[in-house]
């Protein structure tokens, strides 16, 4: 075990957007290339958010660059320091499960790329048989986020 490995956060509870931000970013350091990380959790709990700040973490954009894609259903952000790429695919729109492989989701699961899947349970079908980080956000309270982190 590589002693000097950040330790994995099992939860957070963010009081604000920008901590909401800040602690995507922190969660960089235990993500690499070929991870998939699904998002889940209701309409407005922060599940963009986190999304700027891993972004961040990664560098790979400014968090200006990065928005919600729901009408996109996905954005690639390249890093700047190295051939990473982040994807964010926002499966909200997704009707059926064609659909969303027909956004080539198995190219994209390459070492050279990190893949974020917000309203991951809308095709959990396809996630059912590989490794992923599973991330649930949930409100407490209008400006409160508790979000809880299930690495594989
Ligand atoms: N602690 C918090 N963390 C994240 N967002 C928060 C927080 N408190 C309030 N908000 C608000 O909740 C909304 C979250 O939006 P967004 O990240 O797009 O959510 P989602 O992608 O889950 O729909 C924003 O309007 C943001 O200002
Ligand atoms: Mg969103």
């Amino acid at each position: 075990m590589n002693r000097n490995a950040p330790q994995k956060p099992a939860s957070f509870t963010s009081t604000n957007p920008q901590a909401t931000i800040d602690f995507g970013s922190t969660l960089a350091a235990n993500i690499k290339g070929g991870d998939i990380i699904t998002l889940t959790g209701p309409l407005g709990s922060g599940k963009t958010h986190l999304v700027k700040g891993i972004a961040r973490g990664l560098q790979t954009a400014s968090t200006e660059k990065v928005s919600s894609p729901t009408f996109v259903l996905i954005n690639e952000y390249r890093s700047t320091e190295s051939t990473l790429s982040l994807y964010h695919i926002d499966a909200y729109r997704i009707e059926t499960i064609q659909e969303f492989e027909m956004l080539g989701f198995d190219d994209l699961c390459n070492p050279d790329s990190v893949v974020i899947i917000e309203w991951a349970d809308k095709v959990s079908p396809v996630l059912a048989t590989i490794q992923t980080i599973d991330i649930q956000l949930s409100h407490v309270n209008p400006t409160t986020r508790q979000i809880n982190i299930n690495w594989p």
